[in-house]
């Protein structure tokens, strides 16, 4: 399983790539606000940074200004997915640059049908936001186990990148379903590492070995 950054931090973003574990990145346009950069600005940054996927996504609404906004991304590095979202204006649009060459990240995506759709409208990606679904008393997880389910059923080539992660308990779900990417902020891959035994261990090793060293 592919594990990206959902962040446009770009300090964030070098220091999980130090780790060897950023094998891309993803943004929406709330993390990229929340930096008060410009995008073209900060994914360019950003896939200077990772060589793997980098996903930009567009703020048009009609099909033709989101084709021309995927467009100018995929000028910007040779790594850009152009996030569109999960509407009849964003599936034109994914099928019209998927059609250029141009790889697509659907978005938004909260039913299987909808990543049905997605996938035949040629998505390289498909995005489902667990953590939002979750907090609406419905199963995110749920929705990965389905979404799985069709692909393989169909043999579609659609990568599934579940987004919207808020534990690290999701991330062992995700790969236990076989889904393609996991995509989580900064703080979970913190939570990943950490585990109280692995830091009792080591306090131990270290008293233990002070004590030797004392004798
Ligand atoms: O990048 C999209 C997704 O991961 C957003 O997550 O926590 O805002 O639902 P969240």
């Amino acid at each position: 399983m592919k594990l990206f950054l959902d962040t446009a931090n770009i300090d964030d973003i070098k220091k999980y790539a130090a780790w060897g574990l950023v094998d891309g990145v993803t943004t929406n346009p709330s993390l990229i606000a929340k930096e008060g950069v410009s995008l073209e600005k900060r994914i360019k940054e950003i896939a200077a940074v990772i060589s793997g996927p980098v996903s930009s996504e567009v703020t048009s609404e009609t099909a033709k200004e989101m084709v021309a906004e995927g467009k100018e991304y995929a000028k910007w590095a040779k790594n850009i997915y152009v996030k569109c979202p999960m509407t009849p204006a964003g599936l034109e649009a994914t099928r019209a640059l998927t059609d250029e060459g141009i790889r697509v990240n659907v978005t938004l995506v909260f039913s299987a049908a909808q990543a049905l759709l997605a996938a035949k409208a040629g998505a390289a990606f498909v995005s489902p936001f667990i953590g939002r679904v979750d907090d609406m008393g419905q199963s995110g997880m749920q929705l990965i186990e389905e979404i799985v389910q069709v692909y393989t059923n169909y043999m579609f080539e659609t990568e599934v990148l579940v987004a919207s992660v808020r534990s690290p308990r999701q991330v062992t779900d995700t790969a236990l379903l076989e889904a393609d990417i996991c995509t989580m902020p900064a703080a979970i891959y913190d939570k990943l590492v950490k585990h109280p035994l692995t830091d009792a261990g080591l306090e131990q090793f270290k008293t233990d070995w002070q004590k030797m060293k004392n004798k």
